[in-house]
């Protein structure tokens, strides 16, 4: 099955409203047409209103860092499913490394979230990480096995063969030391093994599977090449309007 490349960008907690409205200006003319690579940006909620409107029906999309599980209620500070829903957002990150590491997120969180995303008819991008310490003593089979079962708990093989997981190995994010092709590659293929092995391999033919962790325009190419990576997700060379295009056009 040929599954379109997914260029996505995760700004966090980076760049200020007129900087977002003037990067999707920017980037916006210069963009592979949506047929050929999905290109996306998430970014803050508070800038997703002033970038959709400059956003017109150019290439780019826009997605969510993060959402609760819950619709609406007393959670101060949360951001609604339902809201982003009503916004006609189409991805949301669920599950980031930085949202375990400082948010204390657990698997369960994270698996509510999931089915809070797919509820609201958006789809989630998964992410597993990975700490050095499981990557060294090579405990990557139960380590996917665990993180992506626990996360996909109740969800159905409809929206399972929607869903974009991210394979983070958390030593390679903001380091400037991305995973090895083969090994990116590797904790790939493992992700996709266990979507198989949860649901079918047809489904985890359609699953796409991205890879992310200081990817840069030097690094695209071998990545791109490797047969269970269907795209990336990238930090820090996804905040500049010029990085995040070599990227995009990775093909060219
Ligand atoms: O979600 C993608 C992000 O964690 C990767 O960050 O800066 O290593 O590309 P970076």
């Amino acid at each position: 099955m040929t599954r379109i490349p997914f260029i996505g960008g995760n700004w966090k907690m980076n760049l200020t409203p007129t900087a977002a409205v003037a990067f999707v200006q920017k980037i916006q003319p210069k963009l592979p047409p949506r047929s050929a690579v999905e290109t996306v940006i998430a970014a803050s909620p508070l800038f997703l209103t002033s970038m959709q409107a400059v956003q017109g029906d150019g290439p780019v999309q826009i997605a969510a860092e993060n959402c609760f599980y819950r619709d609406e209620g007393a959670y101060t500070g949360e951001v609604s499913p339902k809201a982003l829903r009503e916004l006609a957002i189409p991805y949301v990150i669920v599950g980031h490394s930085e949202r375990r590491k400082y948010f204390n997120e657990t698997d369960d969180i994270i698996n509510k979230k999931v089915q809070a995303v797919f509820k609201n008819q958006m789809t989630p991008i998964l992410c597993c990480d990975e700490t050095m310490g499981r990557f060294e003593n090579g405990d990557r089979v139960s380590w996917a096995v665990g993180q992506v079962t626990a996360a996909l708990r109740g969800v159905s093989a409809t929206d399972a063969s929607k869903l974009i997981i991210a394979y983070e190995p958390s030593w390679a994010i903001g380091t400037g030391h991305s995973a090895p092709s083969q090994e990116a590659e590797d904790g790939c293929y493992l992700i996709r093994q266990t979507v198989a092995d949860l649901y079918s391999d047809e489904v985890a033919d359609q699953t796409r599977i991205l890879y992310g962790g200081s990817v840069t325009d030097e690094n695209i190419k071998d990545l791109m090449a490797e047969p269970n990576i269907d795209g990336v997700l990238a930090g820090k060379a996804s905040v500049n309007p010029a990085e995040f295009l070599k990227l995009a056009n990775f093909e060219t």
